[in-house]
C-alpha cells in the first residue's frame, strides 16, 4: 500500500513501518544508556505522540513512568499558531527527570509551551524525544535531544499524526502528494 487516501487528500509512503521500528529501537538505546540509574517520567504530548510513546517506552529498560498531556495547535493542515492546553498536568513533576515524547515539531510553539509547562514545575532536567522534525520551520532554540526522522516541511500524516482526525491508525509515515 504505496498510496492512500484520506478524506480529500492523497497521500504517498514516507517512512515506511520497517524504518520506524529500526529508529526506535536506536533511540530507546540511546535513552537507556543516557538515562542509567535515574528515575524518569515520559510526557508524552496527545494526541499525536501516543504510538511512538508505546513503542518508544515498551523499549525502556529505567524506573521509568509515563503520563500524558494534552495540547493542540493544528487545525487542517497547518498550524494555527495558537494552542490550547486541553488536559493533563496533574502529577507532580517537582526535580524528576522528563522526557517529552512528541509525534511531530513543526515549528515548535507546542514544544516550547510545553517546555515552559515544565519549568514552572521545578523539574530536575528535561530532555525532548520527537519521532519527526520538520527543521525548516523550526523556529525556537529548544534542543532537541532525540529525533527519528528529519522530514521536509510538507504535511505528513499516520503512526499517530492525524489529518482531520483520520490517519492515526497507519503503521507507516505518508507526505501529502495532492
Ligand atoms: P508545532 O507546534 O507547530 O511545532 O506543531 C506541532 C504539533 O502540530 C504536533 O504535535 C502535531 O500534533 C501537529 N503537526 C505538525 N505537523 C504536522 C503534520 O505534518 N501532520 C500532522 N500533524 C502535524
Ligand atoms: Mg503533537
Amino acid at each position: 500500500m504505496n498510496e492512500v487516501r484520506i478524506l480529500d487528500k492523497t497521500f504517498r509512503e514516507l517512512i515506511s513501518e520497517q524504518s520506524i521500528r529500526k529508529r526506535i529501537d536506536e533511540i530507546a538505546l540511546q535513552i537507556n544508556r543516557e538515562f542509567v540509574g535515574s528515575e524518569v517520567i515520559f510526557v508524552g504530548i496527545l494526541n499525536g505522540a501516543f504510538m511512538f510513546a508505546a513503542d518508544l517506552f515498551r523499549k525502556i529498560d529505567l524506573n521509568a513512568r509515563i503520563t500524558f498531556v494534552k495540547l493542540a495547535s493544528y487545525q487542517g493542515i497547518s498550524s494555527s499558531g495558537s494552542i490550547k492546553e486541553l488536559i493533563g498536568w496533574n502529577e507532580d513533576l517537582v526535580n524528576k527527570r522528563i522526557l517529552v515524547v512528541e509525534d511531530i515539531v513543526d515549528t515548535g510553539a507546542t514544544l516550547e509551551r510545553t517546555v515552559n509547562e515544565l519549568v514552572i514545575r521545578n523539574v530536575a532536567d528535561i530532555k525532548i524525544a520527537t519521532m519527526l522534525l520538520k527543521p525548516a520551520a523550526y523556529t525556537r532554540d529548544i534542543p532537541i535531544n532525540y529525533i527519528g526522522f528529519e522530514i521536509p516541511s510538507k504535511f505528513v500524516v499516520g503512526y499517530g499524526l492525524d489529518y482531520n482526525g483520520f490517519g492515526r491508525n497507519l503503521p507507516s509515515i505518508y507526505t501529502l502528494i495532492r
